[in-house]
C-alpha cells in the first residue's frame, strides 16, 4: 500500500520546513518551504499547515525557525526575541491546544537553557524534532488502542481530517480507521464533506483513496438521516481541545453529529494525543472559539456562480463543543478512556500521559 510521506518535515539542505500545502490537494501533492517563524504563522493562519497534531509540531519549528533567523549574538536578547516569536505564533489560532502546548514546551527549554546562541539553536531544533518523532508514535498507539473497537464490516461516519495531514504522520480518528483497514477488517467510511473549508470532501476522501479504503462523501446534514437509518455502526473524530470533564472540542458540526449518535444509541468516539487535553479548562465552556473569516462561507460557488446575494453577511464559527455526556468514549495513545470521564482524565493526568 502506498504510504504517504510526512505532513511535515526539516529539510537539511535547505534549512527549512518542508509542509505539505494542504489548500492545493486534492488537485495536486506540493510541498512548501517555510524559511521563517513569519512563514510558519502564515501557514498556520491560512491552514496550509491544518489539524490540531499538524499545527502544534508546526509551531515547534516555527520557534527553532525563529531562533536561526534572528541576528542576536546574546542569549538572553535571543530568549526575549523567542518569548514574543511565541505570543505570535499562539495568536495565529486560538482552538487547537496542541498549538499552546508546542509553544509552551519550546518555551521552558528555552527559559531553562544557558549556553551559547549556537547551542540554543541547536537545541530547539532537535525538540522540534523530538516532538514531530513523538506525534508520529502517539498516533500508531491511538490507531491501535482504536483499531481494537472497531469490527469487521463497520460503517462509520468521520469528520473533518484526521488524518496524517493533520498530524506529522498516521492520523488519530482516520489513523484507528487505517489501522483496522490494514488489519484486514472491512470498513465503509461516510466522509463528512465539512463545510466550509471542505477538509473531509477534499482531504479525507484524498486520504482515504491513497490507502484503498471505500467511502462515499455525503453532505454534513446527512449524517443524522443515515444514522436514524440504521446505517451506520460508529461515529468517529478527532479533537482541538478536550476539557478537563472530557468535553470534546472539535471541528464545527461535530455536536450534531454526535447528538444524532447518541439519540440513536450510535456510539461516539472521540480520538486524540494527551497534548490535546487541556486540564486548566474545567469544561468545553472554557474554550475559547476561533471565528474566521465570513468569506470562507460567504464564496462558496455552485455550478460555477455565488450562490449568496450581494451584501449577505455570514458568522463562521470553526469549532463547536461536544458535551462528555454524548461520548461513549475517549481513545488517547494512553488507552482508552471511559466515563466518568472527569475521573478517568484525572487518572491520566495523575499517573502520567504517556503511562
Ligand atoms: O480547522 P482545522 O482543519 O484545523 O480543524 C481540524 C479539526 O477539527 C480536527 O478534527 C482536529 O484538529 C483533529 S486532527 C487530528
Amino acid at each position: 500500500m502506498e504510504r504517504l510521506m510526512r505532513s511535515l518535515f526539516w529539510d537539511e539542505n535547505s534549512q527549512s520546513l518542508k509542509v505539505i500545502d494542504q489548500s492545493c490537494l486534492p488537485t495536486e501533492l506540493r510541498y512548501l518551504a517555510l524559511h521563517t517563524s513569519r512563514d510558519v504563522a502564515e501557514a498556520i493562519q491560512e491552514m496550509v499547515v491544518r489539524g490540531a497534531p499538524a499545527i502544534g509540531v508546526c509551531a515547534a519549528y516555527g520557534m527553532a525557525l525563529a531562533a536561526k533567523e534572528s541576528n542576536y549574538t546574546d542569549t538572553a536578547k535571543l530568549k526575549a526575541y523567542l518569548h514574543e516569536t511565541g505570543e505570535y505564533l499562539l495568536a495565529t489560532r486560538p482552538t487547537a491546544v496542541n498549538l499552546t502546548w508546542a509553544v509552551e514546551n519550546m518555551l521552558a527549554l528555552v527559559d531553562q537553557f544557558s549556553g551559547s546562541v549556537s547551542e540554543l539553536q541547536a537545541e530547539l531544533l532537535s525538540e522540534a524534532q523530538q516532538l514531530a518523532d513523538e506525534d508520529v508514535k502517539a498516533n500508531m498507539a491511538i490507531a491501535r488502542n482504536g483499531a481494537e473497537l472497531l469490527m469487521d464490516g463497520d460503517v462509520i461516519v468521520t469528520h473533518c481530517n484526521t488524518g496524517a495531514l493533520a498530524t506529522v504522520d498516521y492520523g488519530t480518528a482516520l489513523g484507528v480507521i487505517r489501522m483496522a483497514h490494514e488489519q484486514g477488517k472491512h470498513i465503509h467510511v461516510y466522509v463528512d464533506e465539512t463545510r466550509p473549508r471542505l477538509q473531509g470532501a477534499r482531504l479525507t476522501a484524498w486520504e482515504l483513496t491513497q490507502y484503498g479504503i471505500p467511502y462515499d462523501i455525503i453532505v454534513d446534514a446527512a449524517a443524522g438521516y443515515l444514522i436514524r437509518s440504521g446505517k451506520v455502526d460508529r461515529v468517529l473524530f478527532g479533537a482541538d481541545r478536550v476539557a478537563a470533564n472530557g468535553d470534546v472540542i472539535n471541528k464545527v458540526g461535530t455536536y450534531m453529529l454526535s447528538l444524532a449518535a447518541y439519540d440513536n444509541g450510535i456510539p461516539a468516539y472521540a480520538a486524540f494525543p494527551t497534548s490535546t487535553i487541556d486540564f486548566d479548562s474545567p469544561n468545553g465552556d472554557a474554550v475559547p472559539i476561533e471565528e474566521r473569516d465570513p468569506d470562507e462561507v460567504l464564496a462558496l460557488t455552485y455550478q460555477g456562480r455565488v450562490v449568496v446575494p450581494e451584501g449577505a453577511t455570514a458568522r463562521n464559527y470553526a469549532f463547536d463543543i461536544t458535551p462528555h455526556r454524548l461520548l461513549s468514549g475517549l481513545i488517547t495513545e494512553s488507552g482508552v478512556l471511559y466515563p466518568p470521564f472527569f475521573r478517568s482524565l484525572a487518572v491520566l493526568k495523575h499517573v502520567g500521559r504517556n503511562a
